[in-house]
Order: C-alpha cells, then structure tokens, then sequence
C-alpha cells in the first residue's frame, strides 16, 4: 500500500484517505486475524517466503493444480486472480465446495 504507483506493473495510486480506509481494512481482515482454515493454511504455507500473491502459495497451488491453464484465462475468469469467477460467494469467505461454480462450463470458450 506504500508503493501503488508500482502495483504489479500497474499505477494503482489513490488519493490518501481511500489508501487509509483499505489499509485499515486490509490490517482487519488479514489472514493473521482470521481463523478460518483457509487462512490458517495459507499463513502456514508462506513459511519465511517473501510471496506478496495468494496465488503463488504452495497451498493454492496445490487445491487448483488440477484446473487446467486454459480455464483461467477464459474471458468469464481472466485471471487466477479473479476468485470471484469460480467462488460465488467469496466475499463472504464462503469457499466450500458447494460455493464452487461448475468450472466445465469455462473450458469450451
Ligand atoms: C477457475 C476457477 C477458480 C479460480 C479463479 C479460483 N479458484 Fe479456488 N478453487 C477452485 C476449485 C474448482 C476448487 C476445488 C478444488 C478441489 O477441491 O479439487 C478451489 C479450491 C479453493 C480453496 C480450497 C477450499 C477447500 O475447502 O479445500 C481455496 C482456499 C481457494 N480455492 C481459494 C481461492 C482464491 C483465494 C482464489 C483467488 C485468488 C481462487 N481460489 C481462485 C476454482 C477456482
């Protein structure tokens, strides 16, 4: 959140008070004050790694190795990023299964 000039190739600057008003939600809501297994997992995957991407933890890596590269750059999903393509209900930290979309219907477009 220091550096939003530079966010992943990107210039993602704000302006000051949106900047504080994510930060806070960011500190409230970070996988270090969670204790869904999700985010329990996922602290546990970074070890002493310096991985700033969910998607580069060895735990996301392996619940989606079996989804073939193909299906994330469908143009309804677009990236691994894009969380909210395949978990409907992700903003409300619902991953379960039956959260999950139908990934079949991605591959043939
Ligand atoms: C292309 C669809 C797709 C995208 C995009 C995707 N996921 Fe998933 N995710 C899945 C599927 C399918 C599974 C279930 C895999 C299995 O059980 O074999 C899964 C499993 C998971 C699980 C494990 C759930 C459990 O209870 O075992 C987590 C956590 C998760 N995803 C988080 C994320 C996050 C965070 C993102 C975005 C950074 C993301 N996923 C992006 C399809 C997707």
């Amino acid at each position: 959140m220091n550096d939003l000039e530079n966010h992943f190739g990107d210039d993602a600057s704000i302006d000051l008070n949106t900047n504080n008003i994510i930060l806070e939600f960011l500190e409230k809501n970070s996988a270090e004050t969670s204790t869904k297994e999700a985010s329990v997992m996922i602290l546990d995957s970074l070890k002493n790694k310096d991985i700033i991407a969910i998607t580069n933890t060895i735990y996301w890596k392996e619940k989606h190795k079996n989804i073939k590269k193909e299906i994330f750059l469908n143009s309804l999903v677009k990236s691994k990023a894009n969380c909210k393509a395949c978990h409907s209900d992700i903003e409300k930290g619902l991953i379960e299964d039956e959260n999950i979309k139908d990934i079949s219907s991605f591959s043939s477009m």
